[in-house]
């Protein structure tokens, strides 16, 4: 069964002058244990797209459906704390906390405290692949490539099924890129999550099981 749909969704934005129709009837469903990529052209909408996945927008037309639910009928700060995780190009590190405070703050918005919570945050540190000298770095002190593992980590500690990421080699290296693709592709096939990346970069697309293209507001499955 899928964890998420997108049934014939359309957005816009606008304003006072003028309205840019973005999404017009996209449809697609991702399931759990699976990685997923949307792709196309700089402006297609990729990352309105994910917006609408992670409850940050709601569609004007059609639905996005968590687990059978619509979006628009849930109480939207709950969603994006407890079922979608969103990393980002630029990582979005709290730049005033280590890397263990910033993988322990989501733990905290669950209740989660004191020792638990430090031993569960350096487990998922260990899960990407970083070793104790990061615990106590800030991010400054930290490589991209290290940031954005990180980030991830703190995004497993949302402890959600739904992983998004948005263009989230963006800033790195081929090295690095690979292997963050790597520790995503991980996370679906041996962790189970449903993860979706959106990404232009072609060259990623061999991780993924399933592509979506975004043309003229539409995904067509490759
Ligand atoms: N907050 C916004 N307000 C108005 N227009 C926006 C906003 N965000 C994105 N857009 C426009 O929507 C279109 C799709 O943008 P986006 O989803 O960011 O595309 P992509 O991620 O594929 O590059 C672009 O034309 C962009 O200029
Ligand atoms: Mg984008």
């Amino acid at each position: 069964m899928s964890i998420l749909q997108l049934q014939d969704v359309y957005f816009s934005y606008k304003n006072k002058y003028q309205t840019n129709e973005v999404l017009k009837g996209l449809t697609a469903e991702f399931s759990e244990g699976k990685i997923y990529a949307l792709t196309g052209k700089s402006g297609s909408g990729k990352s309105t797209a994910l917006a609408l996945m992670a409850g940050l927008e709601l569609p004007e037309r059609g639905a996005v459906l968590y687990e059978g639910v619509s979006t628009r009928e849930m109480d939207l700060n709950c969603y994006r704390r407890e079922k979608a995780a969103v990393i980002y190009q630029s990582f979005r590190l709290f730049p005033l906390l280590t890397a263990l405070e910033n993988v322990m703050f989501p733990m905290g918005l669950r209740g989660i405290k004191g020792r638990s919570a430090m031993e569960q945050a350096k487990e998922y540190i260990h899960r990407v692949g970083l070793e104790d000298t990061v615990f106590h770095r800030f991010p400054n002190m930290m490589s991209g490539g290290e940031q954005q593992r990180v980030a991830i980590a703190r995004s497993l500690a949302m402890d959600t099924k739904l992983l998004l990421a948005d263009e989230p080699t963006g800033n790195l290296d081929t090295a690095n890129s690979e292997n963050v693709m790597e520790i995503l592709c991980g996370l679906a096939h041996e962790d189970g999550y449903c993860v979706i990346l959106v990404t232009h970069d072609m060259g990623l697309l061999g991780y993924v099981d399933e592509v979506y293209q975004m043309q003229d507001g539409k995904f067509t499955k490759q």
